[in-house]
């Protein structure tokens, strides 16, 4: 059997799936976030660990001696330093922490994108880890002289089990500091950054086998015999392993606390202006990937913590102006990455009057999301990238009436699977091939990935949606120059 953890942003969710794909139990775990100052994010990786190993007791249960593998799907770019004592230096500073603008315009501005791109086949985005490697550098240089090893959430699971520090190529990409194309850490970035390559992991295949978990972990985990750990994936590439988007000319959405857009490629490829991310994939090729970074959470945002009612599905109930609404929401709430890149944008509502109802705003909330991961869609068809059909995955894709929003916002057809597990089953998968159990992640995906529905767009809704969707990139270009 085999442990697919999704180390999140709101909770670590954790699957046991058998060798045939079956799934037997989810868990999930939830930590706290914290917001020091506006735009920053951080979280505690202690917190991580502790929920980690928790979870792992609890979906064991019954099985602690027929657990042959874990796979770790984690969330990207967050940067956790530790020590000479393998003590973390300062809590984890997360993907969707926009602290770094005077970074971020360094690297871009002054070593350039071009030298940026050809380095890594990226430019600085706020949430990536060089530029955070360079603000802690700058302003906490008592924390910096004390780094002996940089690694990512999910690589500080795998460490802590395994007491190896070992990577993957699909999450190495997000750091701005790995040749993507040759899939090396870039001598270039790590001088840039003033750190050693020895601070960094070693690099693998994402199903590779890096280690055992180690016996005082095993205690702790209640598990007896044998587990291998593989190295894993970032959460995007482990939910398209999760979803069968995986070989190349495939798409998968995400909808959770962040939104993306994940093509599939066997090919390393950069667009001119490097508006999506050009990483590797864990199935050994590689992706494009535009990031929203506040989707579902603007969802939960708004129903939790603005009209503090949790029925989420009772509020879609009542949502009577599918495609006629005249209410616009501006996610931003965390500022955007892609296509933006811009941490100081901010949310908003944009065209309530005396007759706006409390649902036509929810539902603006809604078509926000799915207009923000429609500028991403466009920059892909605007390289000539055709994309007609894609699977969604995430905790606000559960929603039915989100799909369809979705799939006629963007001209898309939407599959669901039948186990929506995404990053959690990407990492089973793994563990599942690094084992041995399945030959390659292609073969795994055949015998397990099953589509459950399609929602195809209406002609009609989907010129409604068109229409909507030029006003709202109007609305954002306007509000641009004010951030
Ligand atoms: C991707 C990104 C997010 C996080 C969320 O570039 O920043 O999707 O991985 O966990």
């Amino acid at each position: 059997m085999y442990i697919g953890v999704d180390l999140g942003t709101s909770a670590v969710k954790l699957l046991l799936m058998d060798g045939d794909g079956t799934i037997i139990k989810t868990v999930s775990k939830e930590y706290p976030i914290f917001f020091p100052q506006d735009g920053w994010s951080e979280q505690n990786p202690s917190d991580w660990l502790k929920q980690s190993i928790a979870g792992i007791r609890e979906i064991s249960e019954g099985y602690t001696d027929k657990i042959e593998g874990i796979g770790v799907g984690g969330q990207m770019h967050g940067l956790v330093c530790l020590d000479e004592n393998d003590n973390v230096i300062r809590p984890a500073i997360l993907w969707n922490d926009g602290r770094t603008e005077k970074e971020v315009d360094y690297l871009n501005n002054t070593i350039g994108k071009d030298k940026l791109s050809k380095y890594t086949g990226n430019i600085a985005f706020a949430g990536f880890t060089a530029p955070k490697i360079l603000w802690m550098k700058a302003n906490e240089p008592e924390n910096f002289s004390k780094i002996k090893k940089i690694m990512l959430p999910k690589d500080y699971i795998v460490y802590m089990f395994t007491g190896i520090s070992a990577s993957e190529y699909s999450d190495a990409a997000g750091m701005l500091l790995l040749d993507t194309e040759h899939k090396c850490w870039s001598k270039e970035m790590i001088d840039i950054c003033g750190i050693k390559e020895e601070m960094l992991p070693k690099l693998h295949e994402s199903y590779d086998v890096v280690g055992e978990v180690k016996s005082s972990i095993m205690s702790d985990l209640g598990l007896t015999g044998t587990v291998k750990v593989v190295a894993g994936a970032g959460d995007n590439a482990a939910a398209a392993i999760g979803t069968g988007a995986c070989g190349a000319g495939k798409c998968n959405l995400s909808l959770g606390t962040s939104g993306t857009i994940f093509i599939t490629s066997d090919k390393f490829a950069v667009d001119d202006n490097n508006s999506l991310h050009s990483f590797c994939h864990a199935d050994g090729g590689f992706h494009l990937m535009g990031c929203m970074l506040s989707a579902a959470s603007c969802n939960k945002w708004w129903m939790d913590d603005i009209i503090r009612d949790t029925d989420y599905a009772a509020e879609q109930k009542k949502m009577d102006k599918i495609g006629t609404n005249n209410v616009y929401f501006l996610p931003y709430l965390m500022g955007e990455r892609s296509p933006y890149n811009n941490p100081r944008l901010k949310a908003g509502f944009m065209g309530i009057r005396m007759d706006t109802t409390r649902e036509d705003m929810s539902l603006a909330v809604l078509e926000g999301v799915a207009f923000g991961l429609r500028d991403s869609l466009e920059v892909a068809r605007s390289l000539g990238i055709e994309v007609t059909e894609s699977t969604i995955c995430g905790g606000g894709a559960k929603s039915p009436l989100w799909r369809k929003i979705i799939a006629n916002v963007m001209n898309l057809n939407i599959m669901t699977v039948e186990n929506d597990e995404g990053p959690a089953l990407g990492g089973a998968i793994l563990a599942a091939v690094g084992c041995g159990r399945y030959k390659d992640v292609i073969e795994a995906k055949k015998n397990i990935i099953r589509y459950k529905e399609t929602i195809t767009p209406d002609a009609e809704l989907t010129a409604r949606y068109e229409e909507r969707y030029q006003n709202f990139h109007e609305i954002v270009k306007t509000i641009i120059p004010l951030y």
